[in-house]
């Protein structure tokens, strides 16, 4: 028996005692979780198991690893080691290369055109291919792990003279060819963003052969629509098209229905998706909050809704102030102020609470932060989305269980984006795991001062490595690129 007694422990770490809400969707119960190396090595009842440490978490909840299925984390990931806005909601894996826009394959490429240039400055863009990006990655061993996708309008920069136009044939070849290589190399699927200038000239028939090659790997295919204001339902209709054409599954972005007039219209917006849902694999995801965020844009200055700037090259003091009073003080209209201000950022309030209660809740909604890493006052979402949702919708509003609210958040995008051993607690599974106060989590960033840490997240694993001990970041770099598991070879 001294042999048995001598052996090293069969466990690395022990989480005794919480109650688990397993990622499916299914009632959460009391039981212990066991971690060895990257793994879910056991769960049940465990504490006369042997392990090198024990941890008592009687009394809190235990989650998979939040996925973020929305992020612009593709140069953040890297050059920011503790990414903290995300590690301390929870997020164990971030999906970059959303909206169209990533940072492969330009290689100091002449020109960072917006939005683009949301990513970081022009220096960080010297990925001539996916390969070359998804190496730098792994080496700079992230704190989360990382999904990717490859971006339409990052390829169009990369093949074409003029983005102004349609592609031509060569270049829809060389672009699928872009595609071919990203998701050899391990890219999850294409994202595209026509409702931004560098996109807005391609239509479906440049966007379909590059799905098609998407698909041939398995990929997935999200959009951030050419519209979500008056004209929704007409793109919706034009993505559902490009992905039953190219043949994958679709994923539409932060899906809202913007602007006061259209206020009410999920109602519409969500008929069509589940008639669509029927025949074709579809999903959405969406941020908690009521404002936009992105470039700002002086064309969708003007209606009644506030503006926050989140940045301004030229003025960089005005971050943080409302374009109205900036206007007020420059004694100009808004939309002269905003051309003054570009290149920028902005906050745009321009969505209603009802359609965010009711597309939250749909069960194919999964949840994405769409934070902006790189802004300086950025939008709240950044640092409070995850909490948000189980404090706010779940917790609060009441709109669905925590553990719905938890299946938005691991198992749904798991599924979606390939993660075959993700998303779910269960025996064998990537040890990615969230420990939470259910009394004290919530969001604690606001649009006046959105830079804080969210309350309640008491420790974050990735792959099986403390990462996040309810402080600070204690670790980190155990994330790394995660190519779909569930690819057609
Ligand atoms: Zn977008
Ligand atoms: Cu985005």
């Amino acid at each position: 028996m001294a042999t048995l007694t001598n052996a090293p422990p069969p466990y690395d770490t022990l989480l005794c005692g919480a109650t688990l809400i397993d990622g499916t969707g299914t009632n959460a119960y009391v039981a212990d979780v066991a971690i060895k190396g990257n793994r879910i090595a056991a769960i049940g009842e465990l504490k006369s198991a042997r392990t090198a440490e024990e941890l008592d978490v009687a009394g809190l909840y235990i989650a998979p690893g939040f996925i973020d299925t929305h992020t612009h984390d593709d140069q953040a990931c890297m050059s920011d080691k503790h990414m903290e806005p995300k590690i301390s909601q929870g997020v164990t894996t971030v999906v970059v290369g959303n909206c169209g826009v990533s940072l492969a394959p330009l290689d100091h490429p002449q020109e960072v055109p917006e939005p683009i240039n949301l990513l970081g400055s022009p220096s960080d863009f010297r990925y001539g291919d996916f390969q070359s990006y998804f190496d730098a990655v792994d080496s700079s061993k992230p704190i989360t792990n990382v999904v990717a996708l490859i971006g339409h309008s990052s390829l169009r920069v990369a093949a074409m003279r003029d983005v102004d136009r349609l592609a031509q044939p060569g270049e829809i070849n060389t672009m699928t060819q872009m595609v071919d290589e990203g998701m050899k190399s391990g890219a999850s699927g294409l994202s595209s963003g026509v409702f931004y200038q560098i996109g807005s000239a391609a239509d479906n028939s440049e966007i379909i052969p590059l799905i098609k090659s998407t698909a041939e790997h398995g990929g997935i295919y999200a959009s951030h629509m050419r519209n979500e204001h008056e004209g929704v339902l007409d793109a919706m209709r034009e993505v559902f098209e490009a992905a039953r054409v190219g043949g994958t599954p679709l994923l539409i972005s932060h899906h809202k229905c913007a602007g006061k007039k259209n206020w009410g219209r999920s109602k519409e917006t969500l008929a069509l998706f589940d008639s669509v849902r029927m025949s074709q694999d579809v999903s959405v995801d969406m941020y908690p909050y009521e404002a936009a965020s992105s470039v700002l844009n002086p064309d969708l200055v003007g209606e009644e809704t506030p503006i926050l700037i989140t940045w301004s090259t030229p003025h960089p003091r005005t971050s943080g102030r409302y374009l109205r009073d900036i206007a007020q003080e420059w004694h100009c209209g808004e939309k002269e102020a905003a051309r003054k201000l570009s290149p920028a950022g902005a906050c745009y309030f321009f969505m209603s609470e009802d359609d965010i209660e009711r597309i939250i809740q749909h069960p194919s909604t999964m949840i994405g932060s769409d934070g902006l890493p790189m802004d300086e006052h950025p939008h709240p979402r950044l640092w409070g989305t995850f909490p948000r949702v189980i404090r706010r919708y779940a917790i609060q509003r009441e709109l669905f269980s925590i553990e719905e609210a938890i299946r938005k958040m691991t198992s749904l995008p798991a599924s979606r984006f390939g993660l075959r051993s993700r998303g779910t607690l269960k025996h064998g599974f990537c040890a990615d795991l969230v420990v939470f106060d259910p009394s004290e989590v919530a969001d604690t960033a606001t649009y006046q001062e959105p830079k804080q840490v969210a309350s309640g997240i008491n420790m974050v694993f990735v792959n099986g490595r403390l990462s996040w001990d309810g402080k600070s970041c204690v670790n980190g770099g155990f994330g790394h690129l995660l190519r779909s598991e569930g690819r057609i070879p």
